[in-house]
């Protein structure tokens, strides 16, 4: 299967499916990495795999909308299968999910659906809860509400600050991501509602 990635950041989970797709077992590989902004280490580690990268700025562009339509066509210059948002910060748009609705997958790091949103190791955090997690799920046009693929517990400990458990989330997020894009790449699946639906299989 073709993956296209799109980062804002430092990208440690690009870097996860990189590595991972370096196995030809694996059933996917990277075709290209797109971000909203340049100078970042996500589009770094790209460069060093040798994938080819692209940014689309929403500044370059008159509105969301033109935004939102320049970076489906880039996307779709890839021909992908997935499209995975890898600590992408903006929201995709309409054109973009009319395109690659129900096989665009992103990562939030909390348990959906408590803290959605930008801040969701803080908002845990001040919360008080006691585990939280990260959650891979199928994007829709909600804020990390979309279906939910797969989701795994994180405990938050006593002397937690707001990095520390977004480290800790992350570990386990990477290791999700890995797990199933690997799974969803080798066996096709369909959205229904709030359900995917996946082959029968033995994994
Ligand atoms: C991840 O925790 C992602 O879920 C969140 O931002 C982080 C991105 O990390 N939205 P990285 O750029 O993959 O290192």
């Amino acid at each position: 299967a073709r993956l296209v990635v799109l980062v804002s950041g430092s990208g440690t989970n690009l870097q996860a499916l990189l590595d991972a797709t370096a196995d030809p077992a694996y059933g996917a590989r990277v075709v290209a990495v797109g971000a909203d902004r340049d100078d970042i280490e996500g589009l770094r580690r790209a460069e060093r795999a040798g994938v080819p990268t692209f940014v689309v700025r929403l500044g370059d562009h008159a509105d969301r909308d033109a935004w939102d339509t320049a970076l489906a066509e880039q996307v779709a210059g890839y021909e992908p299968d997935l499209v995975i948002l890898a600590g992408f910060m903006k929201l995709t748009g309409p054109v973009f999910l009319r395109k690659f609705g129900g096989r665009t997958l992103n990562t939030h790091p909390a348990l959906s659906p408590s803290f959605p949103g930008m801040h969701g190791p803080r908002d845990a955090l001040e919360y008080g809860v006691k585990i939280t997690g990260a959650t891979l799920f199928v994007v829709d046009e909600g804020v990390d509400t979309g279906p939910i693929v797969a989701q795994v517990a994180v405990p938050v400990l006593d002397d937690d600050d707001v990095a520390s458990l977004h480290e800790r989330i992350k570990v386990s997020e990477r290791q999700m991501l890995v797990d199933w894009v690997g799974r969803l790449a080798r066996e096709p699946f369909t959205v229904d509602g709030r359900r995917i639906i996946r082959q029968q299989t033995k994994d």
